[in-house]
């Protein structure tokens, strides 16, 4: 099997965590725990981005030093992560020595290669965006809040007007390269209409990386970002497990992100790579924005929900559950308390809790507690295992391209199908035998397959639904499809209903 290294965007330290970067690093971890339970060898990061005019700034104005203020929000993402039972293989801070190594060597290869200049520059910056921007775009920044500072500077430049065909002929060549295709377009649009050159580093602070050959400039923040997903993969390092890691995970690499920094992922970064003799990613994935009230969640906006409440009133499965199943990846998706609670209770509380504490109430009572073993004949096993195996098909084909959606849709139809047979059977009415048992026991199977396909989303509770049907480990450690083919279920093992599994929740008081 495989190699996948899959990536968020490392997350700026001006703000503290909110669920529209919880929503994009949720993606990226059921992806993740889908392509482990299929028998990849992944490769997931994140981190946070800590340098930048922007840090520089928000820490000034915290009365706090740079280091000091990026070391106490850093952490706050990493707390946020355990509480998503995000399970990254490595967290990344622009600020570790390992990173600096790293940007040192690409900048000075693609120095060496000819496609970086210095040049005069005299222009207008974003801050909040790290952006350079056109004189002509003041006014639009100025109208959305951004605050825009006029630079003047010696500067180097990277030479990007110099790949636009490169680019082209790399996007062309690769229709599957960018999810949703209405993004390929875009991009591809962008290219079209001609690339400027841009200035990669500043005099004027030196809160960065420096410029290896001349450190009196800071390397600029997104020229620096963006090589954390080398450093991840191992470059920049002599250590023999470092290049190991390098030749295994790059460039199978797999960016996911919002539409925000398409540009940045999909047209500076696969020039930069060029430009320094490397092969740029193999597939982006581009989200869309979570919304509250029609508008995107920011800091700025003071709509920012943190996660901690929702995981407090939900329960962290239900969280997951909904950013994956609720939006539609690469659509924007709004995100309301009202939302949440409908899916909750119509899919998890009504569907999937109710279905195995039916099957749990009656193996307890007519059973002695033993969850009997799956039959193979019978008209339910033929309709689940059926069912089974395209809901698989179709789950693995969407978690593949990058649709949690499509992938949890397949998923609950067999949950639907079992509850629909138990109601046609009744099993709660018949009398203890052979029939009974295998109704049963097509139960168990059915909820130890719904347990497995659904781990990536919700990889708490359906740990929990595997221990209570009596299975020890957990889904995630088995493989697709082998361990999914119908009759895994072993019976003969003690199945516990205890609490429900998704209680159901009425609104709120406030
Ligand atoms: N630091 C840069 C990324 C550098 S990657 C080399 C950055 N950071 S950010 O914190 O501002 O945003 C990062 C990402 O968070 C966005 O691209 C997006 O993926 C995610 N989101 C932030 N707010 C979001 C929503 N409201 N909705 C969906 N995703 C959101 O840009």
């Amino acid at each position: 099997m495989g190699s996948l290294f899959i990536t968020t965007p490392i997350y700026y330290v001006n703000d503290v965590p909110h669920v529209g970067h919880a929503y994009c690093t949720i993606n990226d971890d059921a992806i993740a725990r889908w392509h482990r339970l299929v028998g990849e060898d992944v490769l997931f990061s994140t981190g946070t981005d800590e340098h930048g005019l922007k840090v520089a700034r928000t820490a000034e104005a915290a009365g706090k030093s740079p280091q000091e203020f990026v070391d106490s929000i850093s952490p706050r993402f990493r707390e946020c992560w355990e509480l998503l039972d995000i399970d990254y293989d490595d967290f990344i801070r622009t600020t570790e020595p390992r990173h600096a190594v790293s940007v040192s060597k690409f900048l000075q290869m693609v120095y060496d290669n000819g496609f970086i200049e210095k040049r005069a520059y005299k222009g207008f910056y974003s801050v909040a965006d790290e952006e350079y921007i056109t004189a002509d775009q003041v006014d639009d920044y100025n109208a959305r809040g951004r605050t825009v500072i006029e630079a003047e500077e010696d500067n180097y430049f990277f030479l990007l007007s110099k790949f636009e065909d490169r680019l082209i002929e790399w996007i062309e060549a690769n229709p599957d390269l960018i999810v949703p295709t209405s993004k390929r377009k875009e991009v591809l649009g962008f290219i079209k209409g001609g690339l400027q050159d841009f200035s990669i580093s500043r005099a004027s602070i030196d809160w960065g990386i420096p410029i290896p050959w001349d450190p009196s400039q800071v390397t600029y923040v997104w020229f620096d970002a963006l090589i954390n997903y080398l450093t991840v993969a191992g470059f920049g390092s002599d250590d023999p497990r470092d290049v190991e890691r390098f030749a295994k995970f790059w460039p199978v690499v797999n960016h996911v992100m919002a539409k925000d920094i398409l540009r940045f992922h999909c047209i500076m970064w696969p020039a930069m790579l060029m430009a320094a003799g490397l092969t740029p990613p193999a597939r982006y994935g581009i989200t869309g924005y979570l919304l509250v009230g029609g508008e995107k969640m920011s800091k700025t906006s003071l709509n920012a929900i943190a996660p901690a409440p929702l995981v407090e009133e939900f329960g962290v499965d239900a969280v997951r559950y909904h950013f994956l199943r609720d939006v539609n990846f690469g659509n924007d998706g709004d995100f309301s308390y009202e939302g949440m609670l409908a899916r909750y209770n119509s899919d998890l509380a009504n569907n999937l809790g109710n279905l195995f504490s039916r099957v749990a109430s009656v193996i307890d009572k007519k059973c002695g507690g033993i969850g009997p073993k799956p039959g193979f004949d019978d008209p339910a096993a033929k309709r689940l295992r059926t069912l089974a195996q395209d809901v698989f098909d179709e789950a693995h084909e969407a978690w593949s391209n990058l649709q949690p959606h499509h992938a949890l849709e397949a998923t609950f139809k067999l949950v639907r199908e079992a509850n629909a047979i138990l109601e046609e059977t009744e099993p709660w009415k018949s009398e203890p035998g052979p029939e009974l048992d295998a109704l049963l026991g097509n139960m168990c199977e059915t909820l130890r397959i719904i347990a497995l396909l659904a781990y990536p989303a919700m990889p708490r509770a359906m740990t929990t639904l595997w221990n209570r049907l009596g299975l020890s480990g957990n889904p995630g450690m088995q493989r697709l499809p082998e361990d999914l083919i119908w009759g895994g279920y072993p019976g003969s093992v003690k199945v516990e209903k205890g609490e429900p599994l998704f209680p159901r929740l009425t609104a709120s008081a406030e």
